[in-house]
């Protein structure tokens, strides 16, 4: 029970890193907040939660936008009373140059990733506030450090995280709230597999992709999801600022597999 009647919302929390959220801190006794855009798999996601008995409500959210930003955090607030933990975990992509990027892509991938986070934080840090407390969670990506060629917009929104996370990290702290970002690498979702199906030969990127790990597996989402438990938690309690990698040792190798490149 280390996050016993935290109110967490979850961005993205329907399905992948963000459902593997949702349901790790529902059993650790959070009351979970699901905030995606996608409707049909956010009520499938509510379900699994409540099945398990995890107090949960799920609400349509898009991040990118101010006003469905702050009907999130009203209904937050109005079915559970706070907002104690937040991650910012949802995210879009795409792999173009920042030459063959148009605005309207650039705009899409900073307006979710970046500014999702950006205005889930702003609407969210008041009413931490009130409580002197609360802890704010950003998925990130390796991408934020050492990044691979076709990827403009998405490096530069993972990079962005991570500077508005020290930042936040700075004006928060004397109200008890603390602003950490984790960095994972290549995590078993259905973003990878998207990601995976549109290279010319899928199979042997999966191949590559295995070789190229120090642990000699790909992350689960659990991986994922424990490193954002223990920087909500009350464990973390001096943690503030950080960007921790859950990359089974990649940043600690030279080179990539040719296929990426
Ligand atoms: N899968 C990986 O290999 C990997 C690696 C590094 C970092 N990450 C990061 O982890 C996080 C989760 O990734 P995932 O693989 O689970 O992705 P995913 O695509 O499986 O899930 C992303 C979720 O975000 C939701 N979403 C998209 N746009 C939204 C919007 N405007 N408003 C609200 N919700 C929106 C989607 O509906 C989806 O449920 C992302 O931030 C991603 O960048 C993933």
């Amino acid at each position: 029970m280390r996050l016993k009647d935290k109110v967490s919302v979850i961005t993205g929390g329907s399905r992948g890193i963000g459902e593997a959220i949702a349901k790790m801190f529902g059993k650790e006794g959070a009351k979970i907040v699901i905030a995606d855009v996608n409707e049909e798999t956010g009520n499938a996601a509510l379900e699994g939660l409540k099945k398990d008995g995890i107090d949960a409500i799920f609400v349509k959210t898009d991040v990118s936008s101010e006003e469905s930003v702050i009907h999130l955090m009203n209904e937050a607030v109005n079915a559970f009373g706070s907002v104690d933990v937040l991650v910012n975990n949802a995210a879009v992509s795409i792999r173009k140059s920042a030459e063959d990027t148009s605005l309207e892509e650039w705009q899409k991938v900073l307006g979710v990733n970046l500014t999702g986070a950006f205005l889930c934080s702003k609407y969210a840090v008041p009413e931490m506030r009130k409580r002197e407390r609360g802890a704010i969670v950003n998925v990130a990506s390796w991408h934020a450090d050492k990044t691979i060629t076709r990827f403009a917009a998405y490096a530069a929104s993972k990079g962005g995280m991570t500077a508005l996370t020290r930042q936040m990290s700075l004006d928060c702290g004397k109200d008890n709230i603390r602003v950490n970002a984790v960095l994972p690498s290549t995590v078993d979702t259905p973003m990878l597999y998207e990601t995976m199906q549109n290279l010319p030969d899928p199979e042997e990127a999966w191949k590559q992709t295995l070789d190229y790990q120090p642990l000699g597996r790909i992350a689960t989402a659990d991986d994922i999801a424990h490193a954002c438990l223990f920087l909500a938690s009350d464990e973390a309690a001096y943690v503030s600022g950080h960007s921790l990698r859950v990359d089974g040792g990649t940043y600690a190798k030279v080179a990539r597999p040719l296929m990426f490149d």
